[in-house]
């Protein structure tokens, strides 16, 4: 079966001669009606061609449909609409006037991490509870067993906020998740299992570093929640939010919070040479929550144990896609963001 022939080039004359609408929404019909429409029917009978002339014959057809539906648009444009009705308002706006397309945009790679994050441990059976940015000097050190004049303070000695009249309290831009622990463990009764995610603020910045990141932290007590549940744990939200063949090390590790406290690492998966920190990378700090610290927030330490963890979540991510700087999550560079 061969298809007919028509002079599409004689079409774009007519379009271009139109002087109404109706005229114009006529020959649009003629060529795109969804039926019969001359191009609609032609490009239907493609499939019936030899291999041959259905290739030379589809790129005539939509060169053809490409420039008559351009054609269109523009002639459209300068008719007016087809009721006839002026769109100019007296102030000379358009609103006629066809706008370039707008592209779909995608969320941050940062909180759509965290929403996977949220999804993981949700199916693990922890429920999710956020706190404030800027935090008092009792949440942020005193109650996790950090006191003023213990040396952990110094790594995170930072952001101090000018202390109000009215408080005795000194506050300061949180500089780890962990507080949010203590919130919680202050408004719930254990069994319980929870992660807090958010920003954290420290005063480094290079490439591994920044003055703000993100953290995530969790909790799980119960009457016998052991270090073994707690490397579960752990490994199941580095397979599942890495890579199923993530490579990753446990050490110990000090925080005054847990004891005792572990570290993990993970290994860098590019090229080492693009690594600024070598190829272990560390990702989260772990333990047995510290009896001092339960017994802050009135849970009773004989009855009830557990586990709590602190992630990094930039560097998780930049091990999962192999980004050596950790400034590009922050610079706002469409050709960094739009490759995730
Ligand atoms: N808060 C620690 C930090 O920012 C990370 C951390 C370590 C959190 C051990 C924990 C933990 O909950 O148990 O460096």
């Amino acid at each position: 079966m061969t298809t007919q022939t028509y002079d599409w080039l004689s079409y774009a004359a007519r379009i271009g001669e139109c002087t109404s609408a109706d005229t114009l929404a006529g020959i649009d019909h003629e060529l795109f009606g969804r039926k019969a429409g001359l191009l609609t029917i032609a490009l239907k009978e493609l499939g019936t061609l030899p291999a041959e002339e259905r290739r030379r014959k589809a790129v005539e057809l939509n060169e053809a449909k490409r420039t008559l539906s351009e054609a269109i648009a523009l002639r459209h444009k300068t008719l007016g609409n087809p009721s006839g009705e002026q769109l100019k308002s007296e102030d000379g706006i358009d609103s006629s006037m066809e706008l370039p397309p707008l592209s779909p945009g995608h969320l941050h790679l940062i909180p759509e991490f965290i929403r996977n994050v949220e999804e993981v441990f949700g199916r693990m059976g922890f429920d999710v509870m956020t706190g404030p940015e800027i935090e008092t000097e009792d949440l942020n050190f005193n109650l996790l067993n950090i006191p003023p004049e213990h040396p952990a303070r110094d790594a995170q000695d930072t952001f101090w906020i000018q202390q109000p009249a009215t408080s005795n309290q000194k506050f300061v831009l949180r500089t780890h998740t962990s507080p949010v622990q203590i919130r919680y463990m202050q408004s719930h009764t254990p069994p319980f299992r929870a992660i807090f995610p958010g920003k954290v603020y420290r005063k480094d910045a290079d490439a591994t570093h920044s003055p703000m990141f993100h953290q995530f932290e969790g909790l799980m007590i119960g009457k016998d929640i052991n270090l073994a549940n707690m490397k579960a744990v752990m490994i199941t939200a580095i397979r599942e939010l890495i890579d199923k063949t993530a490579e990753f090390r446990f050490r110990t590790g000090y925080f005054p919070f847990v004891e005792p406290g572990l570290e993990v690492d993970m290994r860098w998966q590019g090229e080492e040479s693009e690594s600024r920190e070598g190829k272990w990378l560390e990702i989260v700090g772990c333990g047995l929550v510290h009896p001092n610290v339960l017994k802050n927030c009135n849970i009773d330490a004989d009855q009830w144990q557990g586990f709590a963890f602190g992630f990094g979540i930039e560097r998780m991510i930049m091990i999962k896609h192999r980004i050596p700087d950790l400034r590009s999550f922050y610079e706002g560079d469409l050709r960094f963001l739009k490759q995730f």
